[in-house]
């Protein structure tokens, strides 16, 4: 690699790879993922588990870029550019040029898992994997993998290219080197690393999944309507969305299973999800993706 192409950020073992990254999952997180990267000039491998879900995963892809194409982050030949840069696979073996490997599969543990397996075997030996967990321990996600010092949580925010933080969640057997390559890396992308311990929901979810939880409660309990609820939020605290209306964009099946998990790691009654949460959710009634939770959405 010629001088100016060093990346004195990176470790050595990382600098004599080239910039690229994996992302596995082509869900609204990992779309969100992938365009930062590709945003910032990687090239990235866009893992999948079928030629469905990859196309879907390109429409996600296309529609956000549009966002910013009209919000003005972004130009039509970026975009291009970006497009170029970007590989789509459903097979493992293409993830072993990688850097980083960004797991971002649905929030069950067996599937996550697994996956971290897969992605273990068939990555580089100095790569680092990720998952981007929301909620779930990062030593127990390790459990499986046979290089734990490379391993750690990177909790991304959602809407991904507009939210800042990046919780870095690290286990005991995380390395030094790790910790700071990743951090290097966020660096790059222009956003916030947030060191957090390996504690159920991390940080971000176990103070704003009692939040939102709170918000449903009050409005099962009939302390006011759903537009007052998110009003008080939004014009006494300064949120940007209220709990429900924040609630519908996370995904209500998202923040059920987040606080699920974070009950069965503490036993903390203030994790139980409200029974207005679990019925909406058994219903079908997602919030923004499927056109329905507390409020209504045209398709
Ligand atoms: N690339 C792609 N999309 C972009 C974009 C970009 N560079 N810039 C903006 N957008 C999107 C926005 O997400 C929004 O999408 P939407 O139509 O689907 O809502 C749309 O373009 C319009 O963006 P604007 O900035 O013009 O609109 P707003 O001023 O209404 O801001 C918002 C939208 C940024 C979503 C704002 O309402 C907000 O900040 N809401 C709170 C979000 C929040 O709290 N996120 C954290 C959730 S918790 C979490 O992620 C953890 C997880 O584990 C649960």
């Amino acid at each position: 690699m010629a001088e100016e192409e060093q990346r004195p950020w990176l470790s050595a073992e990382l600098n004599n790879m080239a910039d690229e990254i994996s992302v596995i999952g082509p869900g609204h997180m990992g779309i969100g993922i992938t365009q930062v990267f590709l945003q910032v000039g990687y090239n990235v491998v866009l893992v999948g588990r079928s030629r469905e879900s990859l196309d879907k995963g390109m429409e996600r892809l296309k529609t956000s870029m549009g966002k910013a194409i009209k919000k003005g982050s972004l130009n039509e030949k970026e975009a291009e550019k970006m497009l170029n840069a970007l590989h789509l696979s459903s097979d493992y073996h293409d993830i072993a040029g990688s850097i980083l490997i960004i797991e971002a599969v649905s929030e069950n543990f067996d599937i996550k898992t697994d996956v971290l397996k897969n992605a273990e075997a068939h990555a580089n030996n100095t790569a680092i994997i990720a998952t981007n967990t929301s909620s779930i321990p990062i030593h127990k996600l390790g459990n499986g993998l046979k290089n734990r010092e490379r391993f750690l949580g990177m909790h991304f925010f959602n809407p991904v290219p507009v939210m800042k933080p990046i919780e870095l969640i690290i286990s005991k057997e995380t390395s030094e080197q790790a910790i700071s390559d990743v951090k290097n890396i966020i660096d790059k992308l222009g956003k916030t690393p947030v060191m957090v311990n390996d504690y159920p929901g991390f940080i971000a979810n176990r103070i704003l999944m009692p939040f939102i939880n709170e918000a449903i409660i009050a409005l099962e309990n009939g302390a006011a309507d759903k537009e007052g609820i998110d009003t008080i939020a939004k014009l006494g605290f300064n949120h940007p969305m209220g709990p429900l209306e924040l609630a519908d964009f996370i995904g209500l099946d998202v923040c059920k299973d987040i606080m699920d998990s974070i009950y069965m790691e503490t036993g903390n009654a203030k994790f139980i999800p409200s029974e207005l949460l679990s019925r909406l959710v058994k219903e079908g009634k997602l919030g923004r993706k499927s056109g329905e939770g507390f409020y209504i959405y045209k398709k």
